[in-house]
């Protein structure tokens, strides 16, 4: 390929698409938005681009959700990087928003980042592995239990990519495609030669395959850390512990009275208030949130200006302005922005809930 190492590397990031998988809490927001350990999924995303020395990129946003993502992220400056807002007017497809990204990505490689995936690790060393070799692309694999839900890589004996097939019914391995790939400029000439997909998409995984099929070389690379496909509500509760888990500390800014009890790696955001509760980490607890007369589990997030009162929490994640009152235990539950669960009865359940955002649930 020529003149790669001249070239300075872009990010394009894809938060467009309408995340229906996560209905009802994406109805009223966008996926890469809902927060992991209250922070939005995209700013771990960008973290990564920034620590791997990327400073232009590119983010696709959809109609329905892009300004709801650009007043989150911003211009990118307070970490050090320059974004560009691009629309998608519909989803199209992976390939599509390249395509759409394509002014703004010249013939400089690139970094290709899906807003809602989290990884475990950096991306360093995959920027790396492009960087040091001839490899038109470098895609990023994982062996999963379910790899119809995914774009599935064949591999030969020696770890060469021989095919890939979006979402097969019958998968060829169980070796997922990751959402992070880092490309050169001839994808361009590779989605101009795909047509879209049975399910109407420009599929990224077409367009390397058609790399493939015409010699170009791809490299892979096995993710050895967790990744986390945050589309779905069991993934993002997965996400929320292992982030909680491997990434925060205690830090308590927040206001604690002498009658709660705080233990483990829990992180109290300033302007929060607690009040005669237990809490045991890992727990994040938003800014201006108001614990009261509760017990907060591990492995629970709790959004900005959310109320908790008279309830028992574990292992779930609720969005800001939420309010749960006298509720005797909740757990592995997602509760949308200014959403309130109430209890009126005496009979002691468990509840295990996904709500959306403003949502009233009396039990
Ligand atoms: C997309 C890609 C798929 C990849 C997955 C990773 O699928 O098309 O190849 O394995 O992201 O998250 P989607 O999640 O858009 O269905």
């Amino acid at each position: 390929m020529a003149g790669k190492k001249n070239r300075n590397m872009k990010a394009l990031v894809l938060s467009g698409g309408k995340g229906t998988r996560l209905r009802p809490i994406t109805y009223t927001g966008a996926k890469q938005l809902v927060p992991i350990a209250n922070r939005p999924i995209l700013a771990y995303v960008l973290d990564n681009i920034a620590k791997a020395g990327i400073k232009d990129v590119g983010i696709i946003i959809s109609p329905e959700t892009g300004g709801e993502i650009k007043e989150t992220i911003g211009d990118g400056s307070n970490m050090g990087l320059s974004i560009t807002y691009l629309l998608q007017d519909a989803p199209r497809g992976l390939a599509h928003a390249v395509v759409v990204g394509r002014e703004f990505l010249g013939d400089d490689p690139f970094v290709m980042y899906l807003g809602d995936n989290l990884i475990g690790c950096g991306i360093e060393n995959f920027v790396e592995t492009f960087e040091s070799s001839d490899s038109d692309a470098v895609i990023l694999l994982k062996p999963v239990d379910n790899p119809q839900s995914f774009g599935v890589a064949e591999v030969d004996k020696s770890g060469k990519i021989t095919g890939l097939e979006e979402k097969p019914k019958n998968p060829k391995s169980n070796l997922a495609l990751v959402g992070v790939y880092i490309f050169s400029s001839e994808i361009h000439r590779a989605i101009s030669e795909i047509s879209p997909s049975a399910r109407g998409e420009l599929e990224i995984t077409d367009a390397i395959q058609r790399l493939i099929a015409v010699g170009k070389p791809v490299q892979s690379r096995i993710v050895d850390t967790w990744w986390l496909d945050t589309g779905k509500k069991d993934d993002l509760l997965a996400a929320n512990t292992v982030v909680l888990d491997e990434w925060f500390k205690r830090k308590i800014e927040g206001d604690v009275d002498s009658a709660s009890q705080i233990t483990g790696r829990v992180t109290i955001e300033k302007g929060a208030t607690v009040r005669n509760s237990v809490l045991r980490g890992p727990i994040a607890i938003g800014r201006g949130s108001i614990i009261e007369d509760s017990f907060i589990g591990p492995y629970t997030s709790i959004g900005q200006g959310s109320r908790v009162k008279k309830s028992i929490i574990e292992h779930s994640v609720i969005l800001a302005g939420a309010e749960i009152s006298h509720v005797d235990r909740l757990e592995d539950s997602l509760i949308g922005r200014g959403a309130k669960v109430i209890k009126c009865h005496h009979k002691h359940q468990a509840l295990r809930l996904m709500i959306g955002d403003d949502s009233v649930v009396e039990v």
